[in-house]
């Protein structure tokens, strides 16, 4: 297989863990990377990576056939319309924007251009999601009646340094539980409704550090979601998947869902149900997957090699991104009113 040519725009912390898979996996090659600041320009140079001012300068000198987006929410669309105009296809991290306006846009890009976009929520590419899904397709938990999610952990005081990070839309909403939001989505559909609550009771900051949330799916199902950064929990996806190595893993779990045959817990992936007759009084069995681990940033760039080269389907599309934001947006504004917020259909 001959190496696959990507660009990178934005060496910052998602931009750096692209970059450095890029490096280390054979499949492909790193043509060059966009990064206006001088210290992140730095460390591209004592990697022997070519490095670009800005992603115009990029594009102009190299020959990529895919480029990775790693910038600020606020400037994704317009350099990946800058990239569609040449051709290239996208992968473009997550939030897909930062408002439905520009998602609706890049939606657009996608239908005139025929370039295909896949958004980075990557946690759809965990082998353990993927099972998860295929377990509810196949209705072995017979109808999802409820899911129960926490994403509760504790972030130090430095990591609020940070101007943004005490602000509005710097919290653990946007920046954290919408992947958990996201799986929510890729395995049960569309969210109909939704409510939610905020605090900042703890940190005292503009920005929440404790959210709530409860939704409501167009199959029915309802969902209770918690996050918090000021939490010491091990109750959390990235402790307990294992998907980055900054994290010390816990053997615990962090996402439930219950249905009217069975209930499924991840990401350890117990299955559990009555073996004959459903009661309360009689014994469940559980069942469980093992699954071999990946690394789920490499797995995200193989398929988004696959989507470029068109031989699959981008299982996160732009159409995916603006319907995981559109909760998200929905559930803030039903925290900030007080009132339930409904989530209608992506209308073209
Ligand atoms: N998938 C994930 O797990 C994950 C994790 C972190 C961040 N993200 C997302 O990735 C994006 C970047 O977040 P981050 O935490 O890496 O931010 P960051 O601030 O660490 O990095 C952003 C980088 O982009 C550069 N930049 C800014 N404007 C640019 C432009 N026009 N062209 C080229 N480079 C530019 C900045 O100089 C900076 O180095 C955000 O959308 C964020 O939500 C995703």
């Amino acid at each position: 297989m001959h190496k696959f040519p990507l660009a990178v725009i934005g060496a910052g912390v998602i931009g750096r863990t692209h970059i450095e898979r890029i490096l280390k996996t054979p499949e492909f090659a790193l043509v060059g990377v966009a990064e206006p600041s001088e210290l992140g320009r730095q460390w591209c140079a004592e990697r022997h990576i070519p490095t670009f001012e800005n992603h115009q300068a990029l594009l102009e000198a190299t020959r990529p056939q895919g480029v990775v987006i790693a910038t600020p929410n606020a400037t994704h669309v317009d350099i990946a319309a800058d990239c569609m105009a040449r051709g290239l296809a996208v992968l473009i991290e997550k939030p897909v924007a930062d408002s439905l306006i520009a998602a609706e846009r890049l939606i657009q890009l996608e239908k005139d251009t025929g370039v295909p976009v896949l958004v980075g929520h990557h946690r759809r590419h965990n082998p353990i999601l993927q099972k998860a899904r295929q377990i509810v397709t196949d209705g072995r938990l017979g109808k999802v009646v409820s899911a129960n999610v926490m994403a509760n952990v504790y972030k130090p005081a430095a990591y609020f340094d940070v101007a943004w990070r005490r602000q509005a839309g710097g919290g653990p909403m946007l920046i954290n539980l919408i992947h958990d939001l996201d799986m929510l989505l890729f395995l049960l559909g569309d969210v109909r409704a939704v409510q939610g609550s905020l605090s900042s009771a703890v940190r005292g900051f503009e920005v929440e550090d404790t959210g709530s949330a409860l939704l409501e799916f167009a199959c029915g199902t309802q969902a209770v979601m918690t996050v918090s950064d000021t939490t010491v929990s091990p109750w959390c996806w990235d402790f307990c998947a294992g998907e980055q190595s900054q994290y010390p893993r816990q053997n615990v779990q962090s996402h439930f869902l219950s249905g009217t045959q069975g209930s499924l817990s991840l990401p350890d992936l117990a299955l559990w149900h009555y073996p004959g007759e459903r009661h309360w009084h009689l014994e469940m069995t559980r069942e469980q997957s093992s699954l071999h681990e990946i690394d789920v940033y490499v797995q995200q760039l193989r398929h988004f090699r696959a989507v470029a080269e068109r031989r699959e389907t981008p299982i996160c599309s732009a159409l995916d991104g603006w319907r995981t934001l559109q909760a998200m947006q929905a559930l803030l504004h039903a925290a900030h009113t007080g009132q339930r917020q409904s989530c209608p259909a992506f209308k073209p």
